[in-house]
């Protein structure tokens, strides 16, 4: 695995990469960064080559970190950022595998680009907007974070990101993703907390979707109801939904085992469809 670096015209982003041949896009959640797919990395099947970036606004806070563009970044802006990066990388297509706020940026990508995914892995991730109770929780958080820094941020959401289970068995795994949030700026988690607010219904995507497709879920995820998640499996013709026990929001993290096995398995059946 290697922490690499593209300069692209308007910024440099930094990802992570293993592997050699077919690309899969691991797109991390709020408000953590590319660390969060390290127990992927080391684990894909061969013939595959993952890339993980930090998104828009993640990883490193101070002014040598600023990015341009966070006060009007949305989903629309992440998934440019991801086509130009691809771009950059020499890869035409490949298969996108967003966990929660990286599917909501999935599906910017399959709005703006189809035929540039190859296949979907949407895990612990909704289709639908932000009800009314939803965008409220959006601006307090927006608030703790002016208030308290990402310390805050981070305080106020392990309880929710880690299923009970994990809080009580893996207390290690809690630090980690504190620390992981805590490396975030105040400027870029405002700019995510805000395009997640605005982000538009992506249900209507669903039944149109053409690429092979997998829906991870957890069983103990606080912040994706389950029955959103299986509306969203009924409506991608021929999707393929999997449930992880004992784990709830970061289902890569709290149980890499299942989850590299679950991507495994989809990597591995359609790795012999025709990239
Ligand atoms: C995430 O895990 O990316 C976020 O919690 C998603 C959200 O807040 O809607």
């Amino acid at each position: 695995m290697e922490s690499k670096v593209a300069n692209l015209p308007d910024r440099s982003v930094r990802y992570l990469e293993s592997g050699s041949g077919r690309a899969v896009l691991l797109l991390h959640a709020f408000p953590l960064s590319a660390d969060q797919w390290l127990p992927q990395l080391y684990r894909l099947p061969p013939g595959w080559r993952a890339i993980a970036p930090d998104l828009r606004g993640f990883r490193g806070a101070g002014p040598a970190f600023e990015e341009p563009g966070l006060d009007v970044a949305s989903m629309e802006t992440h998934a440019a950022d991801l086509l130009a990066l691809l771009t950059h990388l020499g890869i035409e297509r490949a298969v996108v595998a967003g966990l929660s706020m990286g599917g909501y940026i999935a599906f910017a990508l399959l709005r703006a680009s189809p035929a540039r995914i190859a296949g979907l892995v949407l895990a612990n991730t909704r289709a639908t907007p932000d009800s009314a109770e939803g965008l409220a929780a959006r601006d307090t958080m927006i608030a703790l974070a002016g208030r308290e820094g990402a310390a805050g941020v981070a305080h106020a959401m392990i309880e929710k990101l880690l299923g009970p289970t994990t809080l009580r068995e893996q207390p290690d795994l809690a630090t980690a993703v504190r620390e992981l949030i805590e490396r975030n700026s105040v400027p870029g988690l405002v700019s995510a907390i805000r395009a997640m607010k605005r982000r538009p219904d992506s249900t209507p995507l669903l039944p149109a979707v053409g690429c092979p497709t997998l829906i991870v879920s957890g069983e103990e995820d606080a912040l994706i109801p389950g029955a959103d998640i299986d509306a969203m499996s009924h409506m991608i013709p021929g999707a393929t939904p999997i449930v992880i026990p004992r784990a709830g929001h970061l289902t890569n993290l709290e149980a890499p085992g299942l989850f590299n096995d679950a991507l495994t398995g989809f990597l591995k059946r359609y790795g012999q469809v025709p990239a």
